[in-house]
């Protein structure tokens, strides 16, 4: 069992602080000054390490690169009003992390050195929390198989791996989504669940497509015959049809998000009907004719809840009315930040300080 007090520490030299503007933080593409990496070896987890972030090496026959037994998490640290830094829910990202590796043959990263490795980083990369309102500091957690070997089997060698980076919006605007009826997401049996690199690859050319008429992003429908929602491109999707909140329930198909059972959980406090039951497609779309469907939106870390402006349908779009201050979305958006900030009680224990 790896000794997480060990963390190994090599400091930058050359810290890169001065090229985050607070008021330009474009999504994904500035990273801080660390990393963290520990390697999987002879059956356990080792060298855990701390070092400036920089390029890694793998073999050309790496069976990561060849078959993508690849894993990741997305969780955010904030700055609460008290200009302390504190991770949203850390803990469920390290249970669902060890439910994608089974799912892949990857071996468990034990609870502790997740938490031990992104405390430490935080640490040492604090000043990279940004504090303006709907920015964060995006954390993405990894798991990849590197052993050198082209024949398929499961790997006996891997890579952990946190990066981090400041963030803004994922989406600026409220999203134009279409329905997608012909290319499917994730099937039962499959890997839907899992937040498997796979995942995400086979849902580009699909995305693209989409793009290429109009649309943000998809909003996927189950896999054998197109007729229940699933999820809404890289987050879960909620709808409130009538005054129902209703998602579909997380299966073998469909990511079981964070962002997700947060909504659900405070919905559920605040006394809103709540229905996790599969959506038909011929409801939300009869509701969008019928002027009954109010409210789409998308949910995840990345996004945090993000507004739907329209659905395409077969050659119709479906405009929704525009989100105000009493709309579900915007009301357990300020929730959530609130919680974050530390202004709203923390009354689910959903708080880690650094
Ligand atoms: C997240 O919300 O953390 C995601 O996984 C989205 C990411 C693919 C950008």
């Amino acid at each position: 069992m790896i000794d997480t007090s060990t963390i190994r520490i090599e400091q930058t030299t050359q810290s890169r602080i001065n090229e985050l503007d607070e008021n330009n933080i474009p999504f994904g593409k500035l990273y801080s000054d660390h990393m963290f990496i520990a390697d999987y070896k002879n059956g356990e987890w080792q060298d855990a390490r701390i070092v400036p972030f920089q390029n890694i090496s793998v073999s050309p026959a790496n069976t990561t690169l060849h078959y993508a037994i690849t894993i990741f998490e997305g969780l955010k640290a904030y700055r609460n009003a008290d200009g302390e830094v504190v991770v949203f829910r850390p803990q469920a990202n390290a249970a669902r992390l060890n439910i994608s590796a089974e799912r892949m043959c990857i071996p468990e990263v034990p609870e502790s050195l997740f938490m031990e490795s992104l405390t430490e980083l935080l640490k040492l990369d604090s000043s990279w929390v940004p504090s303006k309102p709907g920015t964060a500091l995006y954390i993405r957690p990894f798991v990849f198989a590197m052993d050198e070997y082209i024949g398929i089997r499961p790997s006996e060698n891997f890579r952990f791996m946190i990066i981090t980076g400041p963030v803004g919006s994922y989406y600026t605007k409220p999203v134009k989504v279409k329905i997608e009826t012909k290319f499917s997401r994730a099937f039962e049996g499959g890997t839907g669940f899992a937040k498997a690199g796979g995942n995400y690859a086979a849902s580009l050319y699909p995305a693209q497509l989409a793009q290429k008429q109009g649309f943000d992003q998809l909003i996927w429908t189950d896999g054998k015959s197109h007729e229940y929602i699933e999820e809404s491109g890289t987050m879960n999707v909620m709808f409130v049809i009538d005054d129902v909140l209703r998602t579909a329930p997380t299966s073998g198909t469909i990511l079981k998000g964070i962002t997700r059972d947060s909504v659900l959980t405070i919905a559920r406090d605040w006394g809103l009907t709540v229905e996790e039951a599969p959506v038909a497609v011929a409801e939300v779309v009869n509701a969008a004719k019928e002027g009954r469907l109010k409210e789409a939106f998308g949910v995840g870390t990345a996004a945090t809840i993000a507004p739907i402006a329209s659905i395409g349908f077969e050659e119709e779009l479906y405009d929704l009315p525009a989100s105000d201050d009493n709309s579900f979305s915007k009301k357990i958006l300020n929730e959530l930040n609130g919680i974050r900030t530390g202004e709203i009680d923390d009354r689910y224990g959903w708080i880690y300080k650094i």
